[in-house]
């Protein structure tokens, strides 16, 4: 797993382990920091502890060509874990949710609660795009701004901080690289100084995640935005707790949720498959091309949730208790 400082993959790494020593697996769970080299360095180690089977969300899906040539010698099987794994033919499935489907869903939620599909505007918008090393950024960018492109060509939509976005190639303009919340608070400070004078207000934000979306919702708080009336829309990702507490305070108005514990369930079930030599359960063959193959996949459908199903969605569902969230 890439990191701990990003909650959700302290979901995904101890939800998938509890599944694979339940059925009988030994399993080793590591987490790299958010380090390149240190993950080349635990996929080695784990090589040569004779692993059968890899399962890697990487942090740099482009860096691990090197490790994984000695991965398939071993004829070791690799799941790609959310986020694809490029450049190298020895990947041999990938499990994750339609992350151009998280975006489209982000985009579609701005153009509703706007009115721009109902001709309102003009509106003021700041996108922000996930990290650059990461594959899955470049899917929720395109998803939202395949949406809302349109409404910037008809300027009913407008980004007073003038990022050059011709295209979704474009989002490393505006990528935040590690999904720091710092560096997204940072930005948001940095554009709100220099491009919001004289009055003028944000009406709403992309935030491609959760982790960006509070570094974003620090700098408005702190340059004295207060939610209610003249709060920005601003999207999410993840249902990540504080996020989630957010939601139902009015200062966050949507997040994408991806059930972690669906992705596990899809992996322990693929591996099985693997173990078994059964054919393995994939549903997409043609979207996720690497750059050397298209990587055979299973898609998992991201859900939208607002303040008014944070109940029936993640309490009901048992992702969060309503304690926990303070309901
Ligand atoms: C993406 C992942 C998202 C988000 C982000 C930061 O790859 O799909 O769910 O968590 O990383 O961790």
């Amino acid at each position: 797993m890439p990191t701990k400082s990003l909650e959700r993959w302290n979901n995904d790494g101890a939800h998938l382990e509890d599944l694979l020593k339940k059925a009988g697996y030994t399993t080793t769970l590591q987490y790299a920091d958010n380090k390149v080299d240190q993950q080349i360095t635990q996929l080695q180690n784990m090589i040569n502890q004779n692993a059968q089977i890899l399962v890697v969300a990487s942090i740099d899906g482009t860096a691990l060509g090197p490790v994984l040539d000695k991965a398939a010698q071993q004829k070791i099987k690799v799941i790609a874990y959310d986020r694809l794994i490029n450049a190298t033919p020895n990947v041999d499935y990938y499990a994750t949710f339609d992350n151009y489907q998280v975006g489209k869903l982000q985009g579609e939620y701005i153009v509703k609660q706007l009115g721009l599909d109902a001709g309102k505007g003009p509106f003021n918008l700041e996108p922000f795009a996930g990290s650059s090393d990461d594959n899955n950024a470049k899917f929720f960018f395109a998803g939202a701004w395949d949406v809302l492109k349109p409404y910037l060509d008809s300027k009913k939509l407008v980004i007073p901080s003038g990022k050059k976005l011709a295209s979704d190639a474009d989002w490393k303009n505006v990528s935040i690289d590690g999904w720091s919340s710092q560096k997204s608070q940072a930005e948001m400070d940095n554009r709100l100084n220099s491009f919001y004078t004289g009055g003028k207000k944000v009406d709403a934000v992309l935030s491609p995640n959760d982790s960006l979306a509070l570094g974003i919702e620090q700098s408005l708080e702190s340059k004295g935005y207060r939610t209610g009336a003249g709060w920005p829309i601003i999207t999410g990702q993840d249902a990540d707790l504080a996020n989630t507490k957010n939601i139902l305070a009015g200062k966050q108005s949507m997040t994408v949720w991806k059930d972690t514990r669906a992705l596990g369930d899809q992996v322990a079930k693929m591996i099985d498959q693997i173990v078994k030599d059964q054919p393995v359960e994939t549903n997409d063959t043609k979207t996720y091309d690497n750059g050397v193959k298209v990587v055979p996949a299973y898609l998992l459908p991201p859900v939208v949730v607002t303040k008014d199903d944070v109940k029936s969605k993640l309490v009901d569902s048992g992702f969060y208790t309503a304690s926990k969230l303070g309901l």
